[in-house]
């Protein structure tokens, strides 16, 4: 059952979506509409249009569009009742109880309580006698009490059904259990618990809640870590490990370590504003979530090859998200929380030295590049100023393009200004090739070369094109949908989807007194993916500004189209399928 229309009218009318998506977004007005940054994909442009008067957005850069509840369920990562009920608690109205049936959402909060449940449990175990190996193994590890309680530490018994065990008796199902993957199914189809004589390490949103877990196995058996699967609370690679607690240390400067130990330690040791992937390779997601609490990120992984090749990935994607990067490497081959560690009198203080020495991005890139060529020969030279060059090229700054190009000159006796016109034909070509990319993408965009809600419109392209202008049309003016509906009755329509989308508004218009509709009076009649498609409907046709005549040109169109349409399903039925069709009709009789 949806939620009462007198209720939505009220979210809606107390969440401006302008309002809401300029918290997330840094908006800029232009003409009637606003344009940002995507906050769904990385770009260094903006593609991101907002429509106040219908209520919509849409990227031209992702395709994704919707209206102040798909914004937030995507941004919040929620799932309707919760985007609702996130609006409704922003505007400080209360959601009315009814039968909606939000059977997903019930599960995502079982989840959530099953984890907590499984948080304690782990908890409470590790501080009792089946835990006392995981205590010791944390305690050998320089975990202070006071550092366990803080991230809620525990173990996980040897035993394989102890878990499992303690949660039935709180009454939770198995098929919940392995939901939340604190259990895997056995052969036999009942519930076994996925972490055994392992130290748990509580995965935990910025809202509290515990969504996964980590487990450390005391011994070298393989996996080292073993992490909750994606589950309906949780995505790894848009996770980030303590940023729960970071978020609020972070306004200058977020450190990404690598591992759950290393956040611990620094965190131990006085850097809360230390996060870490879990496990995998630094996501756009995670940057993006990293660039809404800081500026910049200091990088510090592990000095080993593999992460500092990992850092060397990580910076494009930190930079993408508008962050300011520093790397840097702890000396003597170690991770941070060995270098704390190995220093036990001052290993805070050196830490801190070393993130302040830490060289940018730009040191970083050209001192790799250094490593590579013998800067005493003249091929040496040569080749490192070759690949020196994109990387002088990639500085946006002009004056720190400046300095840099000033190094690269002494060390290897080049000229400056040669180094730095060179550094500037490769940023006007850089600068080229980024925006016939975007460029094709608007036009990718424009055309429609394919589209999966309406494959269709391929067919007949001018048909739809006719039938968008018609549904953005009466976006804005729903009053002339009586009118409309008589001239062009949504069997007029040739292509499925807008016919399905024509006849909504049809409906709407018909119930309202609005001046204009708003995507949002669509509720949940639209999927997200509908909602997108109806949203780039309205995000291209934005522009285009509608006359009585437009219309009348898109009904003549429409009619002629759908005559066309008609006479060839009528020739398409060849003699062939007709005779066919004739001997399936005598089998039937037979
Ligand atoms: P590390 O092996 O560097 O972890 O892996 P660490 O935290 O320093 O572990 P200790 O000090 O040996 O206890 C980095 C991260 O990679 C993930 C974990 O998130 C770990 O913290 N990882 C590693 C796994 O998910 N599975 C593994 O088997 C190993
Ligand atoms: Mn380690």
């Amino acid at each position: 059952m949806p939620l009462p229309d007198s209720f939505m009218q009220d979210l809606k009318a107390r969440n401006d979506i302008v309002d809401v998506v300029s918290s997330y977004v840094a908006l800029k007005k232009r003409g009637r509409n606003y344009v940002g940054l995507c906050p769904f994909h990385n770009e260094k442009t903006p593609s991101f249009n907002l429509y106040p008067e219908n209520g919509s957005f849409f990227c031209f850069g992702c395709e994704t569009g919707g209206d102040v509840i798909t914004f937030i369920r995507k941004i919040e990562n929620l799932d309707y009742m919760e985007a609702v009920r996130f609006l409704a608690q922003r505007a400080g109205i209360a959601v009315p109880e009814t039968g909606f049936d939000d059977g997903l959402s019930k599960t995502r909060a079982r989840i959530l309580e099953i984890n907590r449940e499984a948080a304690k449990f782990y908890h409470q175990t590790l501080n009792s006698p089946a835990g006392e190996s995981g205590l010791a193994y944390l305690q050998k590890r320089g975990l202070s009490e006071r550092t366990i309680r803080h991230f809620g530490l525990g173990f996980a018994p040897a035993e394989r059904f102890a878990l499992v065990d303690h949660l039935r008796s709180l009454r939770y199902s198995p098929e919940d259990m392995i939901a939340a993957n604190v259990a895997v199914r056995t052969r036999s189809g009942g519930a076994m618990d996925r972490f055994f004589s392992r130290v748990m390490f509580p995965i935990i949103d910025l809202r509290g809640n515990v969504i996964a877990f980590g487990g450390r196995i005391l011994t070298d058996e393989k996996p080292k870590y073993l992490n909750t699967s994606d589950t309906l609370v949780f995505q790894k690679s848009e996770s980030l490990f303590a940023m729960n607690f970071a978020k609020n240390e972070c306004a200058e400067t977020l450190i990404l370590a690598e591992g759950y130990m290393d956040v611990i330690a620094l965190h131990q040791a006085g850097f809360q504003n230390t996060v870490a992937t879990l496990g995998t390779a630094l996501t756009a997601a995670q940057a993006r979530l990293m660039a809404r609490y800081t500026k910049e990120v200091v990088l510090c992984y592990d000095s080993d090859e593999a992460g500092q090749r990992a850092a060397s990935r990580a910076v494009p994607i930190l930079k993408s998200a508008g962050l300011l990067v520093k790397i840097i490497a702890v000396p003597g081959g170690k991770d941070p929380d060995e270098f704390i560690r190995s220093h036990p009198s001052d290993g805070a203080i050196r830490f801190k030295k070393l993130i302040e020495s830490g060289a940018n991005d730009v040191e970083y890139a050209l001192a790799k590049i250094r490593l590579k060529y013998n800067l005493q020969s003249d091929a040496g030279r040569v080749n490192f100023l070759r690949e020196a060059v994109p990387v002088l090229a990639a500085i946006e700054n002009d004056l720190e393009r400046d300095i840099y190009a000033g190094r690269v000159a002494s060390e290897t006796g080049a000229e400056k200004t040669t180094i730095l016109s060179q550094a500037k034909t490769q940023r006007r070509r850089d600068q080229k090739k980024r925006e016939e990319k975007s460029f094709q993408k608007i036009e990718n965009a424009l055309t429609f070369v394919r589209d999966d809600l309406n494959p269709q419109k391929h067919e007949f392209f001018r048909a739809a094109n006719a039938e968008e202008e018609l549904i953005a049309y009466l976006f804005s003016n729903p009053d002339r949908a009586g009118e409309l509906s008589e001239k062009l009755p949504p069997d007029g329509f040739c292509t499925d989807f807008n016919r399905r989308i024509y006849s909504m508004i049809l409906q709407k218009a018909a119930e309202t007194t609005a001046a204009s509709l708003s995507l949002s009076d669509f509720g949940e009649n639209l999927s997200p993916a509908e909602q997108s498609a109806v949203a780039g409907i309205l995000a291209k046709k934005s522009d285009v500004p509608h006359t009585r005549e437009d219309v009348e040109e898109c009904i003549r169109v429409l009619r002629f189209e759908n005559q066309k349409k008609k006479t060839r399903n009528l020739e398409n039925v060849g003699s062939e399928d007709f005779q066919e069709y004739l001997e399936m009709l005598r089998k039937n009789k037979a």
